[in-house]
């Protein structure tokens, strides 16, 4: 058994990408059963020390709508100044406000592509969620804080169904055009194809959004997220979020299960010579610990081959 796979690399495709390593928040905000904060710190601190250059460490969402990630204050104290460039959720103003008292300089709104998910996960219209959103990334900015924005159910909905690329590329414009840097394009609940990926990022080019402002964000659930990367990848996306050991999904989706896995990313990435920084045999030994904490195997078949 090989550590490694072998190297060739397939012609324009990126030289290099950017992993955004999302388990410490998208990964554990399912998770029933509470993870003590000190758990969450060390898993926190070993992603960054297996090299992933961003770790989303949190959210600052209402405790009730999440109550996995209540400490999220006490997790960014733990923390302590190294924690200031992680990057954290926060939906509203009332959340900017606890990530400024924290002085963090990293935050990501979210917003939904449907009206059922934004009443659904932000208890709001489609419409109001941009009145929430303004007035938060404006006073982010303000302050010197940088904002990425996520569009949620962008390849699909599990209320409405399909959902129009217009619609997708409505919503991101919008969110870009408050002043955030990068848009996330989620697919919440996995499943999108790879032609469908392609359609997408060609639909935000069209729009004059470029592939340097856009990051891509799989749930694993149909077993598409590699094969809708590798589309990523041949239009050129550089960003991709992550989630080591494939935890994780969103509460507020039905249908929602694992993000695609840190390591396979990595071993795709390994395999096509692409240049990412990460330390695979550190993260595979991450993501074995977290999963014993939270007595189950991980989901990653990179994670299974190796551990
Ligand atoms: P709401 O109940 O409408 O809030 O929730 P509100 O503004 O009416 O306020 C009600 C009370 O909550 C007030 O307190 C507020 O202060 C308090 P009271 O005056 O009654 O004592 N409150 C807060 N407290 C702490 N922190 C806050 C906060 N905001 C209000 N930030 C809200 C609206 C947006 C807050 C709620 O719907 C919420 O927290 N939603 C978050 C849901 C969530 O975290 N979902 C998972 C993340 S999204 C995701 O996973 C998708 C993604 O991965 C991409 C993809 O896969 O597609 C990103
Ligand atoms: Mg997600």
């Amino acid at each position: 058994m090989s550590g490694l796979p072998m190297v060739v690399p397939a012609p324009g495709l990126p030289e290099k990408v950017t992993i955004y390593e999302v388990g410490a928040r998208d990964g554990l905000q399912n998770e029933k059963a509470l993870i003590p904060t000190e758990v969450k710190a060390e898993f926190v601190r070993r992603l960054v020390a297996a090299g992933l250059p961003v770790v989303e460490a949190t959210s600052f969402v209402h405790p009730k709508w999440v109550p996995q990630l209540a400490d999220a204050a006490d997790l960014m104290e733990l923390l302590g100044d190294s924690g200031k460039d992680l990057p954290v959720l926060v939906p509203n103003q009332r959340g900017l406000d606890r990530a400024l008292e924290l002085g963090l300089r990293h935050i990501a709104v979210f917003g939904s592509a449907t009206e059922t998910f934004a009443a659904k996960n932000l208890n709001s219209t489609l419409d109001d969620q941009f009145a929430m959103f303004a007035p938060t990334v404006e006073r982010a900015l303000a302050a010197g804080v940088d904002v990425r924005a996520y569009v949620s159910m962008c390849f699909g909905d599990p209320w409405e169904g399909a959902v129009p690329i217009e619609q997708v590329v409505t919503v991101g414009q919008r969110l870009l055009d408050l002043g955030a840097t990068q848009l996330s394009l989620g697919d919440t609940i996995g499943v999108g194809t790879a032609g469908h990926v392609t359609a997408l990022v060609e639909a935000f080019g069209a729009a004059g959004v470029g592939v340097d402002r856009l990051a891509l964000h799989f749930h694993d659930t149909y077993g598409q997220a590699l094969s809708n990367v590798q589309a990523g990848l041949r239009a050129g996306i550089t960003t991709y979020d992550a989630s080591a050991g494939g935890l994780g999904g969103c509460p507020y989706a039905v249908s929602a299960t694992g993000n695609l896995a840190t390591e396979d990313l990595v071993w795709l990435l390994d395999g096509l010579g692409i240049e990412h920084g990460v330390d695979l045999p550190s993260l595979v030994a991450t993501s074995t610990w977290m999963a014993e904490h939270l007595g189950r195997p991980s989901p990653s078949a990179v994670v299974r081959a190796l551990g």
